[in-house]
């Protein structure tokens, strides 16, 4: 199939749900991909975080295929050593509890909603509170705890007993907090919402008021999760721990899987015909998943991102510096934004044409996370055509 041929039948015979750009790619390794003719770009931003450890990781690709030849699936009602082990690597990597498997980051998330509502049922709690400019998922329960309503708004009626606060801004949370809320749910870094950092002595302040009022307090570490900020999960910066966790992106490196932790006592709360996935936790997705938590420990991908992130926002900041279209330069490790005082999305297609991938959230903030296990000549190369990059974008205005 040619470029043409491939674009054609997408408008013919797939839902036209996604904005997409006009880049038909074939091939990808590590940090790079290939397009169909053959141009080569460095990814800034593989695959929203889903290829965290780079393009078709080796020791992934090796474990999927090894597995595929012994079992790949097999349904719940059953044992298999497999999720076993990934149940107990991701317990072994965060924080005493039990998993719950799934295939995406709305279903971890759903499966929270479910479990935090089993858990308010004893005294009639039901409601959500998470924050503005959050993303959660595209399910119905998911996108009313988005609290962004272009995601929900063609949706509604949507499911009762979600609002929102604001991040950083405590009072905003506290007035909400009453009788009947159960939970709360936030991400560390707003990645969707434009790289915004929760700051640790709101946290503090959150955890404090969940554990007066015996509210859950759940993370969302989809986009955050897996070594992006410099530890295996992003409250691990903060030293506060979660009631529930939710997991999915790096998780399979490149596998749909999901996944929802909980502390033992919620978790139990969890019995047979409660909640389940008939794909989830599958022979070939735990594989992967093993395989993902094994790499990012033995290749030392932690302290690979630790390290090069200093390097990473030095450089952004000296672009600071230089171009005034930049305005703030912000994150954690390898989940930055750099937000701009114009729209973002010409840039973006002038850093593609250089051969470097970037995104564009939010209307004018730039993510920038690159795989874990980037080299650092690769990391100054893509930073060089940013470069290049923005002087062209800067003299358009
Ligand atoms: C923080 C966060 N939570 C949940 C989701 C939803 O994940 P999925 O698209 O796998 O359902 C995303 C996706 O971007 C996300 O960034």
């Amino acid at each position: 199939m040619d470029e043409q041929e491939i674009k054609q039948i997408y408008q013919q015979f797939v839902v036209g749900s996604y904005k997409r750009d006009d880049i038909v790619f074939v091939k990808g390794k590590g940090s790079y991909l290939w397009d169909i003719k053959g141009k080569k770009y460095i990814d800034f931003f593989p695959g929203w975080a889903v290829s965290g450890l780079g393009h078709c990781p080796k020791n992934v690709v090796k474990s999927i295929c090894r597995q595929a030849k012994i079992l790949m699936h097999l349904s719940n009602n059953f044992y298999h050593p497999w999720q076993a082990q990934a149940a107990k690597k991701i317990i072994d990597v965060s924080f005493p509890g039990k998993v719950f498997f799934c295939n995406s980051g709305a279903e971890a998330n759903e499966a929270a909603i479910k479990l935090c509502r089993i858990y308010g049922m004893k005294n009639s709690r039901y409601k959500f509170i998470s924050f503005r400019d959050s993303f959660h998922g595209r399910s119905l329960a998911t996108v009313t705890l988005t609290g962004q309503e272009k995601y929900s708004e063609p949706f509604k009626p949507l499911p009762e007993g979600f609002s929102y606060a604001q991040i950083n801004d405590f009072p905003s949370l506290d007035v909400l907090v009453d009788e009947k809320t159960v939970a709360v749910f936030i991400e560390l870094i707003q990645g969707e919402g434009g790289i915004n950092v929760v700051k640790k002595e709101e946290l503090e302040k959150i955890r404090k008021l969940c554990n007066e009022k015996d509210v859950l307090l759940v993370f969302d570490e989809v986009q955050t999760g897996f070594g992006r900020t410099g530890r295996f999960f992003a409250y691990q910066n903060y030293g506060i721990e979660p009631d529930i966790m939710t997991l999915a992106k790096t998780l399979g490196g490149g596998f749909p899987v999901g996944a929802m932790v909980a502390k033992n006592s919620l978790a139990d709360l969890f019995v047979p015909g409660t909640h389940a996935s008939t794909f989830g936790g599958n022979p070939l997705a735990c594989s992967s998943i093993i395989s993902v938590i094994e790499t990012i420990n033995s290749e030392k991908l932690i302290e690979n991102v630790k390290e090069l992130s200093v390097f990473l926002k030095e450089k952004l900041e000296k672009s600071r510096n230089k171009f005034l279209i930049i305005k703030e330069i912000r994150g954690i490790g390898f989940m930055l934004g750099m937000e701009l005082n114009v729209p973002g999305e010409k840039l973006v297609k002038i850093c593609q044409g250089k051969g470097l991938l970037v995104n564009c959230t939010h209307g004018n903030v730039i993510r920038i996370m690159p795989a874990i296990n980037i080299k650092k000549p690769l990391l100054k190369k893509g930073l060089k055509i940013l470069e290049e990059s923005l002087k062209e974008f800067s003299l358009k205005f």
